[in-house]
Formats: structure tokens, C-alpha cells, sequence
């Protein structure tokens, strides 16, 4: 089997592709990335040598390149995104290019060379907000109903994925997962961020109150719900994934985390909330009662496991933060 991955070099994607090529030795694996400011080539330094695993530096909305990949695919695994909702508060002009015409360009190329199945990576956000109860939960059935222009850009690919299916018969599937954390997360996201602030001896900044919901799920655990609807899912589905928890406060995840380094309430800066913030929780009930998949990691032991990979990889995330917090200063900038 070969596989197109896009995004392969960012969060996801590189745990992805990692992840697969061990459990898929006999698979070919190719990873379309341009590289912005979000992918890190070292986070995919252990597999490079791999036979089966060809990096293509280039941009999903290239025509041309996505064309010349498409002929020897089956299965497109797509992740490659503008990701970050702060930065699409800022600027959503990327978010529309990467995350809409991006999705279509690679489609209509899928379509055309009549792929096996085209998975695309998509989000909670895209439903919305459940307002600040953790007992109500997205499903598939929930009506979509975006915040921010990122969750608005993922909720239009995710019609246009759908879309080609119901016209063109292109084999789709789709899963919806909620907060991702885990190693090589780029460290302007709110798990990283917190811990590389607490190496540097600074405070975590809170948005708000911190009283916002997030349905925090392990990288790894996301890597094997996407194997498992690549493998088992059915055709023109969506499936719902997320943690064990379900909704947790921010609040409260700062407090674990604050726990695990060993430091108090004073290390808690609160600071300008984000517009329009959600709040989010998943039921993953579908893809646990149709396809056997059910998170591994507890949000204490994902949390440990991260943060002590962020202690032990300084040299992989140090230039990603300094950038990071370079665009939290200007952010701040602006809104003053
Ligand atoms: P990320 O920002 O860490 O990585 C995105 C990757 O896509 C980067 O390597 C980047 O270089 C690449 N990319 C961006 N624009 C591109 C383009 N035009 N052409 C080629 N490559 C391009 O993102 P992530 O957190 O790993 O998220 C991956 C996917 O999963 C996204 O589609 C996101 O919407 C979805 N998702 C993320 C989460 C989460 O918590 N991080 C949760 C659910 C779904
Ligand atoms: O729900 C899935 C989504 O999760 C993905 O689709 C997105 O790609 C991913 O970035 C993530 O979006 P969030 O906006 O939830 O993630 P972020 O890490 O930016 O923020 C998590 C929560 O923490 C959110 O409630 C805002 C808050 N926050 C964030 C930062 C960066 C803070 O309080 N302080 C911070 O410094």
C-alpha cells in the first residue's frame, strides 16, 4: 500500500508517520510538507533513512506537485493545516488558502486518479462551542457551527471532503478529534507552551478565567484512531474522536502540570481572553462501539510522558519557542 501523508513534518503528522511505518513495514509512505513555520524536519530525523519513507518538500496547493504524487497513491492521509486559532484571529487569509483551496486542489487530484480512500484530519471545532458543561458532548450528529476563522476554514474542507464523496464518489472518511498533546507539539499550543514556560522559570499564561473545557487526548492514541479508520472504517463515515476525560477545566490541566514540576498558584498569570472561546468535549462512543478503538493514555500519564520528553528535547523546540513567543508579544501588541 502507499500512502500520500500531507503535514507529515507538523505535530500529528510526524507522530503519524512514525507510528505507521513501524506497525507497516511492507507500506511506502510519502510526506508532502512545505515546511512553514509550524513543521520541524528533526521530528522526523529517526525515520529518514527508511526506504520506504520519501520526504517531497512542497505546498498541497500546488497543482502541479500534487499531481505528480497523486498517480501512485492509495491512500492520502491529509493533516497539513494552518493549525493554530490565535494565528487565524490575526491573519485568517492562510487558513483559507491551506485549509480550503489546499483540501480541494489535493480532491480533485484524488478524485481524478480514483484513489482507495482519502482520510481527512479534521477537528471538534468545527462544531462549535457545548457552552460550559463537560456532560454535553459533540457526535457526529451535532450541526456544524464554527467560532474562529481556523474552525471555519476546517468546517469548509470538511463539506468539500464530504462532497466529493456524494458527487464523485471519491472514498472518504473523516475523524473529528478533539485536543491533541504529546511529544513534538509546537510550543505556541497551550500544553508545550506551559511546560517550556516552566523550564525557562516563567509563569503559564491563562486566558480568561481559565474556566474553558478541552477534551485532551494523547498524540499517540490520535495516531492509532486515524490507523483504525484507515483500516476498518467504513466508507463516506465521520468519526468522533477524543480522551478519556472528557471536558477538563484549563484551570484544572494547569494545576496537574504545575503539580508535576512541583509549583504553586503563583506560577498562574491570567491574562486577556481569546475571542470567541469555546468549550469542548467529545463522544467517541462510535468509533469504540463500530471499530474497537478506546484511548490508551490517562491524562496523568500523558502529561508525564510529555513532560518529560520537553525536559529531555530542549534542542528540538528552543528556536519554535522563541518564535512562538515573538507572535504572543505582537499579538498582545496589537490588542493593546
Ligand atoms: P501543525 O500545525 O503542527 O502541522 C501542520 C503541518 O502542515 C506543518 O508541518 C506544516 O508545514 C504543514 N503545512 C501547512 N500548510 C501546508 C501546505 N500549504 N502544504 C503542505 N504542508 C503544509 O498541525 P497539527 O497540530 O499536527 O494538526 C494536523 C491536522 O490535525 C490539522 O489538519 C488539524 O486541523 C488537525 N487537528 C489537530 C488537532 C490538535 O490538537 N493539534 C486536533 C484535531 C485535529
Ligand atoms: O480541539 C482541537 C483543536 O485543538 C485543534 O483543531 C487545533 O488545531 C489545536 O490547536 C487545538 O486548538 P485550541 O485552540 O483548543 O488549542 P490551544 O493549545 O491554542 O489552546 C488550548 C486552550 O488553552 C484554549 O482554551 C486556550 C487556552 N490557552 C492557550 C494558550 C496558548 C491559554 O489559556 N493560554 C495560552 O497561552
Amino acid at each position: 500500500m502507499n500512502l500520500l501523508v500531507t503535514g507529515g513534518l507538523g505535530f500529528i503528522g510526524s507522530n503519524f508517520i512514525r507510528l505507521w511505518l513501524s506497525r507497516h513495514p511492507d507500506c511506502r509512505l510519502v510526506n508532502l510538507d512545505n515546511l512553514t513555520y509550524a513543521a520541524n524536519p528533526d521530528s522526523l530525523k529517526d525515520v529518514q533513512s527508511n526506504p520506504n519513507y520519501r520526504f517531497v518538500k512542497g505546498d498541497i496547493c500546488d497543482d502541479k506537485i500534487v499531481q505528480q504524487l497523486m498517480p501512485s497513491t492509495d491512500f492520502v492521509v491529509h493533516f497539513a493545516a494552518e493549525s493554530h486559532v490565535d494565528r487565524s484571529i490575526n491573519d485568517p487569509y492562510l487558513f483559507v488558502k491551506t485549509n480550503v483551496l489546499g483540501t480541494y486542489i489535493l480532491l480533485k487530484s484524488a478524485s481524478k486518479n480514483q484513489i482507495k480512500r482519502f482520510h481527512h484530519v479534521s477537528t471538534d471545532e468545527v462544531f462549535g462551542s457545548i457552552g460550559t458543561e463537560s456532560k454535553n458532548q459533540f457526535s457526529e450528529s451535532t450541526p456544524y457551527d464554527p467560532s474562529s476563522p481556523y474552525s471555519a476554514s476546517k468546517a469548509a474542507s470538511d463539506h468539500f471532503v464530504r462532497s466529493f464523496g456524494k458527487t464523485f464518489g471519491l472514498p472518504i472518511t473523516i475523524t473529528n478529534c478533539s485536543n491533541n498533546y504529546g511529544p513534538y507539539q509546537h510550543p505556541e499550543k497551550f500544553i508545550p507552551r506551559m511546560i517550556t514556560n516552566l523550564i525557562d522559570g516563567h509563569k503559564i499564561p491563562v486566558y480568561g478565567q481559565g474556566l474553558n473545557l478541552r477534551d485532551w487526548l494523547y498524540v499517540e492514541d490520535h495516531c492509532l484512531a486515524i490507523e483504525t479508520v484507515l483500516l476498518k472504517g467504513k466508507v463516506g463515515e465521520t468519526y468522533c474522536v477524543g480522551g478519556l476525560k472528557g471536558g477538563t477545566r484549563n484551570i484544572d490541566l494547569v494545576k496537574q502540570v504545575l503539580s508535576i514540576f512541583g509549583l504553586d498558584d503563583s506560577w498562574i498569570e491570567y491574562v486577556a481572553d481569546r475571542p470567541a472561546h469555546d468549550n469542548y468535549s467529545v463522544d467517541w462512543s462510535k468509533i469504540k462501539t463500530e471499530l474497537g478503538w478506546e484511548p490508551k493514555f490517562t491524562l496523568e500519564s500523558g502529561l508525564k510522558a510529555t513532560v518529560d520528553w520537553y525536559r529531555s528535547n530542549e534542542t528540538w523546540w528552543r528556536l519554535a519557542k522563541k518564535e512562538a513567543e515573538e507572535f504572543y508579544t505582537k499579538l498582545k501588541a496589537l490588542s493593546v
